[in-house]
């Protein structure tokens, strides 16, 4: 299925100097990384459809429907507690880890629903890996991190090589390869982000969740954090939660803004607009994701 290109009416920037900035630097990325608006022949490779969420009676989220296109950086935006890791999480499963937690509805990956019976919580996530806000390096040596979860999931190839490449790809190689037995915790912290990055890689996932990945490192270390997800995303699908509009607008090909309902005291998390990024920041559908991303709530 082809969409009609995005057009400059279309991107035609809302009143503000700042919305006609964020509008032209979101027409520039995009032609720079992918020569054009997201491409829809990306077939879907997760799918959410009406997923609810409850911890225990509390109604977190609410009939979320989401398809995430293979190869793309989706962002899930929205004001604190409207339930983006809560979603993020149900996608690989780690909302198992809580008691109370409850997923209904559906996800399914490749199809398969993810909490269908026979599935095997700790294979979704070999699959579906994450890496979170703070960065979480195991208190071991540079090449253990990498090593550890392969080692689990008895890896038989060769290690090195493996190590090797999974630094490669997460654009930490040449800072480290000289010292590869050194503690984890002597990098600097965007450089431990990176290394979790490549230990989430190392287990040859296909699909990246990252919950505020850069929300913790200062600018510098936030780019490069931007630049390796388009590299990533030649090879993986990511889906990242963000704070930062700006980011979501510099990186993702699709956004998924989501709100929180109050009601007696209980709020409950809903998805208001789900649309390609430059779209959503330039040209939403609904008032409310305008009123947010224009600043005037949240
Ligand atoms: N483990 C938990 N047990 C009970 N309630 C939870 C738990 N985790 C989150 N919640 C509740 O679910 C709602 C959604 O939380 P969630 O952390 O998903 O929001 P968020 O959008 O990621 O917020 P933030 O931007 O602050 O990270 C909140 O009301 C929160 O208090
Ligand atoms: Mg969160």
């Amino acid at each position: 299925m082809t969409e009609e290109p995005t057009t400059d009416e279309q991107l035609a920037p809302r009143p503000g100097a700042e919305q006609a900035e964020l509008a032209a630097e979101i027409r520039a990325e995009r032609k720079r990384v992918t020569g054009g608006t997201p491409d829809d022949a990306h077939d879907v490779i997760i799918e959410l459809d009406n997923v609810d969420v409850y911890y225990g009676d509390f109604h977190a989220v609410d009939s979320v429907t989401i398809p995430v296109r293979e190869k793309e950086i989706t962002a899930f935006i929205g004001p604190s507690g409207c339930g983006k890791s809560t979603v993020l999480r149900s996608i690989n499963r780690m909302n198992d880890l809580i008691e109370s937690a409850r997923v209904e509805g559906r996800i399914a990956y490749h199809g398969v629903d993810l909490y269908g019976s026979g599935v095997d919580p700790v294979e979704v996530r070999r699959h579906i890996g994450m890496v979170f806000q703070k960065p979480n390096p195991f208190p071991k040596s540079i090449y253990d991190n990498i090593a550890f979860g392969p080692k689990i999931a008895g890896f038989k190839g060769d290690m090195d090589d493996l190590v090797e490449s999974s630094l490669q790809r997460a654009a930490l190689w040449d800072e480290v390869k000289d010292k590869l037995d050194e503690s984890a915790f002597a990098l600097s912290g965007g450089q431990q982000q990176r290394l979790c990055i490549a230990r989430a890689i190392a287990t040859s996932p296909d699909v990246l969740l990252m919950d505020e990945p850069a929300s913790a490192l200062d600018p510098i270390a936030t780019l490069r954090i931007e630049d390796l997800m388009y590299e990533l995303k030649q090879e993986y699908t990511i889906i990242i939660v963000t704070h930062n509009m700006q980011q979501a607008a510099r990186v993702s090909d699709r956004t998924a803004f989501f709100s929180v309902d109050v009601n007696e005291g209980k709020r409950t998390g809903r998805l208001v607009e789900f649309t390609e990024t430059a779209k959503l920041f330039t040209d939403p559908a609904e008032q409310e994701t305008e009123d947010y991303i224009t600043g005037r709530f949240g």
